[in-house]
């Protein structure tokens, strides 16, 4: 056969004992089929669907079985250095053709629909994430988490659904896992049972496995968009008003220090992302995240990714010695993709010290729980401060909160713009100047409500007004 990718392993393979399958069922029989069932009274209808559903399910495990045993056979004969050299087609039209040869080896005939979804299988097997590929792929889905290998959930418009995808077994999954964290140089076995890492195409990957990982292992994957939703799509899909965002528009480019807060999921990154488009294109802006997920649209950007320990844990760069470093570095602005330990120290100073305009996201349900996360943060940083001189520290570091909240009917909204205004004795003052109302919920379980200002003016009106933002005392009218 063809092959710069087949191996050269001289004399033919014997076929498979015991897999051979016979061909479809004879034509005569299926020709027989459709009068018999229309005459055939209800239940007779009923067992012949059970029949077809049993037949389905049995096609699927043949299907499912001839793939274990055929990629068995690729990964023996593919020469895999070369597959490192080949374009998609070649190494697609090979693996068809190796599994052609494996399937007439083992006596099976397959109509072209399954033989081409099997083929896409193989290919994903062997090129890339196996089950996961096909999800990946999709991109109605955001996210896909994995409860061991029969359990794969995805979220799709805010909302988690059970795909019908399954791994194999607890080793397939394991496999694939093994296969990701290797990519990036990392390790996770028993004693080492958890991992970060990225995905080629950018997606944010993580990963437990037992004995840790109870039920086996959990994976989570927050897909990477390339297109990243923009002001303009935010708005679309309600999750601001056009005059909030009008009044973001302002307070980023009057370089106000601003704080994404948020739950898991709400959409924190998405929405500093599309704020940093207001950033204007002569800035220098440094970014620092634990895994590269913002896309700035400037030209002079930084990026920079905090790194783990290696498996002799050597080698770790945190977030924290990148935000000291980024200090050097000449910033203008400096986004560092979510708060969550002690570079809390270095973000707040950096914001108190000319580096105005900074931003971050940190996991809160309101802005006053943002707040103490803050403050809890310098506390675990093991910083010895009054809890006053923290407060007086946060409120003039941080000048405006922006709530991102997911609703329970999987929309994505900001719920709150709050700005801090100072201190008033040992307590932050804030003041909020707009809010999504909830206002009910349908039948269907949507959310109905609206946004609204609170009527109280922007403490940064004049700021705005100074640097050319004069926005309309309107914005801030409540309805209604
Ligand atoms: N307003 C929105 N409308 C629709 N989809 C959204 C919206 N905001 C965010 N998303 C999508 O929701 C998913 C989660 O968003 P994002 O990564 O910004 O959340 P996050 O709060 O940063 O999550 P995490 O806590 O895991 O870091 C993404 O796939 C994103 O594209
Ligand atoms: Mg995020």
């Amino acid at each position: 056969m063809f092959s710069r990718f087949k191996k050269d392993t001289p004399g033919a393979r014997p076929a498979t004992q015991g897999t051979s399958a016979p061909a479809a069922a004879p034509a005569d029989k299926a020709a027989f089929a459709p009068r018999a069932q229309a005459q055939a009274p209800v239940q007779q209808r009923a067992a012949a669907e059970a029949i077809a559903a049993d037949k389905e399910k049995k096609r699927k495990e043949r299907l499912t079985e001839l793939k274990v045993e055929i990629h068995k056979r690729l990964l023996e004969d593919l020469n895999l250095s070369a597959i490192e050299t080949a374009t998609e087609q070649s190494l697609r039209g090979e693996i068809a053709a190796l599994a052609t040869e494996a399937l007439d080896d083992m006596s099976v005939a397959l109509n072209k629909e399954d033989r081409l979804a099997l083929t896409q299988e193989l290919y994903d097997e062997v090129m890339g994430l196996g089950p996961l590929e096909p999800l990946l792929k999709d991109e109605t889905i955001n996210d896909i988490l994995v409860n061991g290998p029969k359990r794969i959930f995805i979220e799709r418009a805010g909302k988690l659904e059970l795909s019908d995808v399954t791994f194999r077994d607890e080793r397939h999954l394991l496999r694939i896992i093994d296969k990701i964290v290797s990519a990036v140089g990392r390790r996770v076995d028993e004693s080492n049972p958890y991992c970060d890492a990225r995905l080629t195409d950018g997606s944010r990957f993580n990963c437990m496995i037992p004995p840790i990982a109870v039920d086996g292992s959990l994976v989570s994957i927050r897909k990477f968009k390339k297109d990243k939703l923009r002001i303009e799509d935010l708005v679309r899909f309600g999750a601001f008003t056009e005059e909030m965002a009008a009044y973001l528009q302002a307070a980023v480019s009057c370089r106000l220090n601003i704080v994404v807060s948020g739950g898991t999921g709400s959409g924190k990154t998405t929405t500093l992302n599309a704020l940093s488009s207001f950033i204007d294109n002569h800035e220098r802006v440094l970014t620092i995240e634990d895994t590269a997920e913002l896309q700035l649209q400037q030209v002079h950007v930084g990026r920079m990714e905090s790194r783990p320990a290696n498996v002799e844990g050597k080698g770790a760069v945190s977030q924290r010695d990148c935000l000291r470093n980024a200090l050097r570095m000449r910033p203008d602005r400096i986004i560092v993709g979510e708060t969550r330990g002690e570079e809390v120290i270095d973000m707040l100073q950096a914001m108190n010290t000319g580096h105005d305009g900074s931003m971050t996201t940190i996991h809160a349900n309101n802005p006053r729980d943002a707040i103490s996360r803050l403050e809890n943060m310098v506390a675990m940083a093991g910083i010895e401060m009054p809890l006053k001189a923290v407060r007086s520290q946060i409120a003039s570091a941080v000048n405006l909160m922006v709530q991102a909240s997911r609703l329970q009917d999987g929309t994505r909204r900001m719920t709150s713009v709050t700005e801090i205004t100072g201190m008033e004795g040992e307590v932050i003052s804030m003041q909020e100047v707009f809010r999504f109302e909830r206002m009910g919920v349908e039948p269907s379980g949507k959310i109905i409500g609206r946004f609204n200002a609170t009527g109280i003016r922007s403490a940064y009106s004049d700021r705005f007004r100074q640097w050319g933002f004069d926005l309309p005392a309107s914005i801030y009218e409540p309805i209604g």
